[in-house]
Parts: structure tokens; C-alpha cells; sequence
């Protein structure tokens, strides 16, 4: 549905209006075309001297500088912090940002790199490390006309494992996902090559669950998109490859059975079917809470223990579960609903070490207010503050959701695991 307000003030005499009266003025968010350049201009990078940085923004096809005096604005900041060992270091992460932080284009992009505070003996640096969370999340806060900005832990022996995610923050692809804080684990083995990114799933199989409409719809076009052999799961009577209730009793050992005869196993695995049955909790039935449980909660454990069982997701094997920023702050009249998303996020932290070690990894995407037909049908004042309450002004798109799920989906994606990504344009919710 359209942001009605958002196309008003983005015309000149709405601008105007919206300035004189500091009503909020959402940008117009650059989004992903083919064939673009991952980044399309000059990238300040400072910190730490990293000979992998280097290579890795190399391969991307960065221009990188080293010196803000060399170009008048930047694209993207990239500064790594990783070797900050004390908190009077900090002040050198004020000095690079101070100087450049004025000079960052429309869309741009932030990322500081950190080591992960829980991989530090030290508590020195270990609370250096994580002191530098505050100040990328309210850097984010900071940012205008569509800036995004992220903090990336690196565990020890993890930089080789950098590049996909470097490749999504700092791209159009990651739109509407700021002030995250992302961590990269060194992987079992070595990070599979990815010849082409423009098709890096080319060759693999994608189950999308609820891929009929909405947010399901856009992760299966931008999977096919990026390569993959979708097939598209939903209830019977909506459009789709694979007609299921993934709630019915036999559903796992059905959908296992389908996947490996029609094509030998999966690779990648969405779990984005959900449901909402608000109410607030004196009102609600015991078959409202049981049917958003089942489909939002149940089912993904129920298919997830079937296909690693029968061993139908192939090595490496990519798991994402779609939970909600409902499941982080919690929301009046969806007791239920935030019960399943909290415990999709549960899911990733009890199933991911595990899977991990196995060569798979397990993520989450938390979305935050998304423009479909679930958000359309929200009453209207809720629908505005829903929309704005964020750094970016406006809801997201369901493509932005879908990028998120397809960097998480890559096979370059190895040392992503155990994360929760909040695809919400750093929602005040749950901040
Ligand atoms: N729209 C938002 O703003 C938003 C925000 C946070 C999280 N989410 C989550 O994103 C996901 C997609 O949301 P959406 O807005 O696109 O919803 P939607 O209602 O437009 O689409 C959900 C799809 O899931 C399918 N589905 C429902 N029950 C099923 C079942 N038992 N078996 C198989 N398929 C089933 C539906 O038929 C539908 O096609 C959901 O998990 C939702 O909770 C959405």
C-alpha cells in the first residue's frame, strides 16, 4: 500500500511545509537494481590496518580512501575498531567519525567493525568492544536522507568469512535495516566460493513457506532472482507450487517426501507463514492462541526436526525463520503473536550452535512495520505511528525483508549464524 504522506512531503512544497512545522520528512530510499555496483562511491575507510579489509572491500569493487581530505564526500565510512583494547581509545572512533560524519552522501553507508565482546578475556577491551554498540546505534539515530549505520563483530580467525555481509551493508540491498549489530562466527570449514554474486544461490533449492503474497512472495522472487530453484510453499487455494497446511499432522514427512523426489533435498529452508489473531489477552479464545502458536511456532520445529532427521537440507544448509519486532518489545492485543516470534528467536538460540557445527547455519529476520496487506488492515493512527517511529520515517517494503533473508541464504554467508536481524529501519520499538 502507499505511504499517502511520504509522497506528499517528498514534493517540493510539501518539503517545505514538513521543515517549517518539524513534521518528520522520510527520504526516498535508494533500493537494489541489477547490474549497480555494490557501492557507487568512494569509501573513507580507518582504524585498525587490516590487510583483509583491504582485500575484501577490493573484491567488492570499493573505491576505498584513506584520508578524509581526499575526496569532498563519501558513499560509505568504514572503520575497523576491531583493536581497540581500552575505552580512552575510543576517543579515535569520535575523531574519524567527527571528521566525516557531514560529508556522508544521500543512502550512504556506515560500518564499523568490533571484535565480539564474549571472545575477549580482557575486560578492558571486552567492555571497549561493546561500549562501541552505543555508539553505532545512536550514530544510526543521527543519520539522515536514508543513511543506514551497522556494527559488525568479527570473532578471531572470522575476517574470511566477511565478505557477503560487507557486500549487503553496505549495497542499496539493505535498505531499510539499520543500527544492527551483527555477528560473524569463523565457520567449521572454509567459505564456499561464490563465483557469480550477482546469482550466488544458482544451482540451489529454496523452500519459502507462505510465499502466496506478501513478505513470502518477495523472499521467493528475490531467491529466483538470486539463482535458486524456488519452491513455493502455501495453503491450499492460494498460488503456489506446493499446496499445505503446515500445520497438518503429516505436513513435515509430506513436505520431506516432496522435496527429495522432486529435487533430491533443499539447501535453503524460510520459515515466513505467520499469522495474527489479535486480541488482547481477558478476550482472546484458546483457538486464537492455539492457531498462532501452531503455525508460527509449532511447525517450523516440526519441519525443521524432519528435514535434518532425514537429512533432506544439504551441507551447507541455510535455515531462516521470519520472527517480528512484536517477538523483541512485545505488543498490546498480540500476547500470542509475540509469544510465537519471541520463540522463533528461541529457536535460533537453542538450534543454531548445533547446526553450526555442522556445517548449517540458522538466523532470524525480525521485521519491523512492513507495507502489506497484514499492515494495511491495521487501524489508521496506529498504521502512521507504526510508520514512523523509526530512524528512516516509513515503513519497509517487503523486498527489503527479502534481500535480508536472501544475504542470510547465501552460500558466502558461513559465518553468519545465531543472528536476529531486524529488518525495521531501527524501529523506537523494542530499540
Ligand atoms: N507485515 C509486517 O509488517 C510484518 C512484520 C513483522 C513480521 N511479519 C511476519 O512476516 C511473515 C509474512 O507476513 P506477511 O505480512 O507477508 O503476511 P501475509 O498474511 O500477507 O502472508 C502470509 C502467508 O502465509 C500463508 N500461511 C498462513 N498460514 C499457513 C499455513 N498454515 N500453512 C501454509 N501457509 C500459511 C498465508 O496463506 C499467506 O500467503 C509472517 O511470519 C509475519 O508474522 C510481518
Amino acid at each position: 500500500m502507499s505511504d499517502t504522506y511520504a509522497n506528499l512531503v517528498n514534493t517540493p512544497v510539501g518539503k517545505l511545509v514538513a521543515r517549517r512545522v518539524g513534521l518528520p520528512l522520510p527520504p526516498r530510499l535508494e533500493r537494489h537494481q541489477p547490474a549497480l555496483p555494490v557501492i557507487d562511491g568512494p569509501v573513507l575507510v580507518g582504524g585498525a590496518a587490516n590487510g583483509s579489509l583491504a582485500g575484501t572491500l577490493d573484491r567488492i569493487g570499493a573505491q576505498t580512501v584513506a584520508a578524509a581530505s581526499a575526496q569532498p564526500t563519501f558513499k560509505a565510512l568504514v572503520y575497523d575498531a576491531s583493536a581497540i583494547s581500552e575505552s580512552e581509545q575510543l576517543v579515535d572512533v569520535y575523531e574519524f567519525f567527527h571528521a566525516a560524519i557531514r560529508r556522508v552522501r544521500r543512502s550512504g553507508r556506515i560500518v564499523v567493525l568490533a571484535t565480539p565482546p564474549a571472545s575477549i578475556r580482557d575486560p578492558r577491551k571486552a567492555l571497549a568492544q561493546r561500549a562501541l554498540e552505543g555508539f553505532v546505534r545512536s550514530l544510526a539515530k543521527e543519520l539522515r536522507d536514508g543513511a543506514t549505520a551497522q556494527l559488525v563483530q568479527v570473532a578471531p580467525r572470522a575476517h574470511t568469512a566477511l565478505e557477503s555481509t560487507l557486500r549487503f551493508l553496505l549495497s542499496r540491498r539493505s535498505a531499510y535495516v539499520s543500527g544492527q549489530v551483527i555477528r560473524i562466527s569463523a565457520p567449521a570449514g572454509t567459505v564456499p566460493d561464490v563465483p557469480d554474486w550477482e546469482r550466488p544461490l544458482q544451482g540451489k533449492v529454496a523452500l519459502v513457506t507462505g510465499a502466496a503474497r506478501g513478505i513470502g512472495r518477495a523472499i521467493a522472487d528475490v531467491l529466483a532472482r538470486d539463482g535458486a530453484d524456488v519452491v513455493a510453499l502455501d495453503v491450499p487455494g492460494q498460488a503456489s507450487d506446493l499446496a499445505l497446511d503446515i500445520t497438518a499432522d503429516d505436513a513435515p514427512r509430506r513436505l520431506a517426501d516432496e522435496l527429495l523426489a522432486r529435487h533430491g533435498g533443499v539447501d535453503v529452508v524460510v520459515h515466513n507463514a505467520g499469522i495474527t489473531r489479535d486480541r488482547r489477552l481477558a478476550g482472546m479464545t484458546r483457538e486464537q492462541w492455539e492457531q498462532v502458536i501452531a503455525v508460527n511456532l509449532t511447525a517450523p520445529q516440526r519441519i525443521d526436526r524432519e528435514l535434518f532427521a532425514r537429512e533432506v537440507v544439504r551441507t551447507p544448509g541455510r535455515v531462516i525463520a521470519v520472527s517480528s519486532i512484536s517477538g523483541i518489545a512485545g505488543n498490546a492485543g498480540q500476547t500470542n503473536y509475540a509469544t510465537s516470534k519471541a520463540g522463533v528467536i528461541g529457536l535460533v538460540d537453542a538450534f543454531a550452535p548445533a547446526l553450526f557445527k555442522s556445517g548449517h547455519t540458522l538466523n532470524a529476520v525480525a521485521p519491523g512495520f512492513i507495507e502489506t496487506q497484514m499492515t494495511a488492515a491495521m487501524p489508521i493512527a496506529l498504521r502512521e505511528v507504526g510508520r514512523r517511529l523509526n530512524s528512516l520515517s516509513q515503513g519497509g517494503l517487503p523486498v527489503d525483508v527479502a534481500e535480508t533473508v536472501a544475504w542470510l541464504a547465501s552460500p558466502g554467508s558461513a559465518g553468519v549464524n545465531g543472528n536476529v536481524v531486524r529488518v525495521c529501519g531501527q524501529s523506537l520499538v523494542g530499540a
